[in-house]
């Protein structure tokens, strides 16, 4: 009999958090549960900060449903198998996961949610090794979290980059130039791919298709040829040439993240060489933090609210340590274990590892495909 159940929001925002928030709530109010959220994620949990949710007009879950953010915050850095702590003035790292266990306990919670993507996930299905009910809800723009074929968040970061595109297209092609626009992404080319398309670019570069710059330019000198002496390409942060590497702009959270690295810088490399490659001028937009934030689209809140309340229903079943995904369309959960793959190891971090189990762009995808069949050049 569950009778508390608490959310905790992980990893970079995204637009759909508060829906996911307001749905879990509404179904828990309509069962007589209460519900609680973690403040900032894992650290929340951590430091057992939390509020209680409500979503009654004097209660803090009220209007929710369009704001972007997550009212109850979210971290970036908080993988309490791996927790960063200062001792002796120097930083160590510390497994601090059964003070979140004694907590969950002392706080009688009988499922946590943990609404995160890959990362946030796989400290969920180490949580349920040590007997804590979770369910995992798949959140991140990136849209790469396995055993799902869609994360929310996503699609509200298409539009944003779809909407970009559009506004680089008149002024590219007023100006005579090449309009190059960096999207986020991390390991996968998802968003680069679904608003080149969404956008009507000419040529999309994905980390899944290390690219020759040479024919990414042939793609420009072409359409120069027939008169269009403009063109858009989006690339993928992550995209790296066939011949060379990632591009690193730095370190993320002073480098005690799951994932540190901070990616971006490939954008300004690909219009300084197609500029030298084409002739045509070329500019450069990085897009950034706006894919995350702000309004989700009607989709979003739609898949959000969908994701929200078939978490609390699968609580309410006793079916616990799964995700909730959709596959095919269609609303399912599947086994934590299923969504970590091989990361096995317990406090492993995700990411760029061998070992993650991260959701990539297939050469299989319906979206390679018709990016191929309409002439959009994927660098190769
Ligand atoms: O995972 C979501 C994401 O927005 C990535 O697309 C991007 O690389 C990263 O987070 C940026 O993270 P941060 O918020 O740490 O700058």
């Amino acid at each position: 009999m569950i009778k508390r159940v608490a959310i905790l929001a992980n990893g970079g925002d995204v637009s759909g958090f508060n829906a996911v928030i307001r749905a879990i709530i509404k179904t828990a109010e309509n069962n007589n549960i209460e519900c609680l959220g973690f403040i900032d994620g894992y650290r929340g949990l951590l430091q057992n900060n939390f509020v209680k949710l409500g979503t009654s007009s004097n209660e803090n879950a009220v209007g929710i449903l369009p704001k972007g953010g997550s009212i109850i915050g979210s971290s970036t850095n908080a993988n309490v198998f791996n927790y960063p702590v200062e001792e002796n003035g120097q930083r160590v790292y510390k497994d601090l996961s059964d003070i979140c266990v004694e907590n969950i306990k002392k706080d009688e919670i009988d499922c946590l949610f943990t609404l995160g993507g890959d990362g946030t996930q796989k400290s969920a299905r180490d949580l349920s090794l040590k007997g804590i009910h979770v369910i995992g809800v798949p959140k991140t723009i990136d849209n790469d979290v396995a055993c799902t074929d869609i994360t929310f968040g996503y699609n509200t970061a298409v539009s944003v980059a779809a909407d970009a595109i559009d506004r680089l297209h008149t002024t590219g092609e007023t100006h005579h130039r090449i309009m190059v626009l960096e999207v986020m992404g991390r390991y996968a080319g998802w968003i680069a791919l679904e608003s080149a398309i969404a956008g009507g670019a000419d040529v999309a570069l994905i980390p899944e298709i290390p690219y020759d710059i040479e024919k990414a330019a042939s793609k420009i000198i072409n359409r120069k040829n027939r008169g269009k002496e403009f063109s858009i390409v989006v690339v993928a942060e992550g995209a790296k040439p066939k011949d060379g590497d990632i591009i690193v702009k730095g370190t993320r959270n002073n480098g005690s993240g799951v994932d540190n690295t901070k990616l971006g810088g490939v954008g300004e490399q690909v219009a300084k060489q197609l500029e030298e490659l084409t002739g045509l001028e070329a500019r450069c937009t990085v897009l950034g933090y706006m894919q995350r934030g702000g309004s989700p689209t009607s989709f979003d809140r739609v898949l959000s609210t969908k994701y929200g309340a078939k978490a609390m229903e699968l609580a309410l079943e006793g079916n616990f340590n799964v995700l909730t995904v959709m596959k095919d369309g269609k609303l399912n959960s599947v086994s934590l274990e299923d969504v970590v793959g091989n990361n096995t190891k317990v406090g492993a971090v995700s990411g760029n590892t061998p070992e993650s189990n991260l959701r990539k762009v297939t050469m299989e995808d319906d979206l390679v495909k018709t990016a191929r069949n309409i002439g959009i050049n994927l660098g190769d």
